[in-house]
């Protein structure tokens, strides 16, 4: 089958699925009908509205070169940036309609004839408002580095900014900063330990953890966009499982409310992944990968289910592990560790670094590397007789795959890491809804 009959089929199906996932969570909930409405239409305005604003941003110079490709033809980058501005005003359209009670042109707060709507909820306002201020914050920021590319010892800290808002927000509603303790540890700490101030650390560590992971498993054609799609759709799942069944009414709302977030989320990032998909006609850019990344950290906050989401990041924790003897500088770490192309297969093959190329290796980089090659996570290249390992793969998830499957094309080695992100979704449901058991 061709590559274009593939790329077309499989984003019908997804199409498809997430429609048809959509409309049955939707059914009995009112304002659901309405966010996947406009979810669609976002969805399809995105479609339509990317490949006319291509030629304005190669003009603008918001462009890169496709590094994996013979040609090494200039697409247009930053395609990211009105993928979000879609999102943002298809929030923006959809926020009246959680308030409609409250638009019956009499300017009231209160509902003294109705005690089942009774007061205004500006909790709600204030909840969704905070949402938008965040993802919109992280927007311009991913959009400064697009322009700018700031260094990492800078941008490394943007999303912590950008999530300010949300702090605040949740400090003044929900404030809640204690954690449920696994059984085993209870006689020892008791049923809820409070964390306090480190409740906040910990949620700014995961706006941090879920904007960068997402730009450094990336690279390759369709990866970020794809990646950020079926953690989207994970979301989407666990919230329905959530709602059905479930008599809790604060439990319901903020999966409501992730679901308000998550399925314009879902649709506008599938429109972008259409385009995005190899062979690529343009770059999601940097501004996706924190605009992802943000939307999917407010929901887990704002949700109350951080723990269940850092799950589904389960490829992005292990790509992020495993690149930290080059994120810290333990070994040598290039501008680049996306895989290279072979231009007489046209396939791809794992990138290498030279240890101890331009500035010595550490002992501790060495014992690093050792460990790696013991448990088989590394594969060397080039080592010298005393044993010292000169050349191994650049350590990434992507250039591990590579290494131990040999060669791909470019599109199968994305369906290969998209196929790894859907089993780890998997298993996170398996530990969230079967495993937890044992622990909590
Ligand atoms: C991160 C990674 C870097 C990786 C890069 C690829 C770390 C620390 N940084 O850097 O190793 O090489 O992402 O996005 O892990 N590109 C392609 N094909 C694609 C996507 C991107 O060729 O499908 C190239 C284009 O030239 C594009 C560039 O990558 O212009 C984008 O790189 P950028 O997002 O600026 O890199 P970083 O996010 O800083
Ligand atoms: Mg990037």
């Amino acid at each position: 089958m061709a590559t274009s009959t593939r790329r077309d089929l499989f984003l019908v199906v997804a199409t498809l699925f997430t429609v048809g996932l959509a409309v049955y969570v939707a059914n009995g909930h009112e304002n659901l009908k309405v966010s996947v409405g406009l979810s669609v239409i976002a969805g399809l305005i995105t479609s339509q509205v990317l490949p006319k604003l291509k030629q304005t941003f190669v003009n603008a110079r918001l462009s890169g070169v496709d590094v994996l490709k013979k040609e090494r033809s200039i697409i247009p980058e930053t395609m990211g940036l009105p993928t979000a501005i879609i999102y943002l005003i298809t929030l923006f359209a959809f926020m009246p309609f959680p308030f409609f009670a409250w638009f019956d042109g009499k300017a009231r707060l209160v509902h003294e004839d109705d005690p089942m709507i009774g007061t205004f909820p500006y909790h709600k306002l204030g909840e969704i408002l905070s949402a938008i201020l965040a993802i919109q914050s992280m927007v311009l920021l991913g959009f400064a580095d697009d322009v700018l590319d700031v260094r990492w010892r800078y941008k490394v800290w943007f999303p912590a900014i950008a999530g300010i808002p949300l702090l605040i927000f949740y400090y003044t509603n929900f404030g809640v900063t204690y954690v449920v303790m696994p059984i085993q540890l209870r006689p020892y700490v008791g049923d809820l330990v409070d964390l306090g101030v480190l409740y906040y650390v910990y949620m700014e560590m995961l706006i941090i953890f879920c904007t960068h992971t997402i730009n450094i498993l990336a690279g390759i054609n369709g990866i970020e966009a794809g990646q950020a799609l079926i953690i989207g759709l994970s979301v989407i799942i666990n919230d329905t499982l959530f709602i059905f069944g479930n008599d809790d009414r604060a439990s319901v709302e903020a999966h409501l409310f992730s679901l308000y977030l998550m399925i314009p989320f879902v649709a506008v990032t599938l429109a972008l992944l259409w385009h995005n998909w190899f062979p690529a006609k343009l770059f999601v850019g940097d501004t996706f990968c924190y605009f992802a990344g943000m939307t999917l950290a407010v929901v887990g906050i704002l949700g109350h289910f951080s723990k269940t989401l850092v799950l589904f990041f389960l490829p992005q924790i292990v790509n992020f592990l495993y690149s930290c003897p080059q994120l810290f500088r333990f070994i040598e770490c290039p501008r680049h560790r996306m895989p290279r192309l072979d231009p007489d297969t046209g396939l791809l093959k794992a990138s290498t670094v030279k240890i101890g190329g331009k500035k010595p290796v550490s002992a501790l980089g060495k014992l690093m590397l050792k460990f790696l090659r013991a448990i088989g996570l590394l594969r060397v290249y080039q080592s010298n007789a005393q044993g010292d390992i000169l050349e191994c793969n650049n350590l990434t998830l992507i250039n591990l795959l590579l290494a131990h499957l040999g060669p791909m094309t470019e599109r199968n080695t994305t369906v290969s890491i998209l196929i790894v992100q859907i089993l780890c979704s998997c298993l996170a449901f398996f530990i969230r809804y079967k495993l937890v058991t044992l622990v909590y």
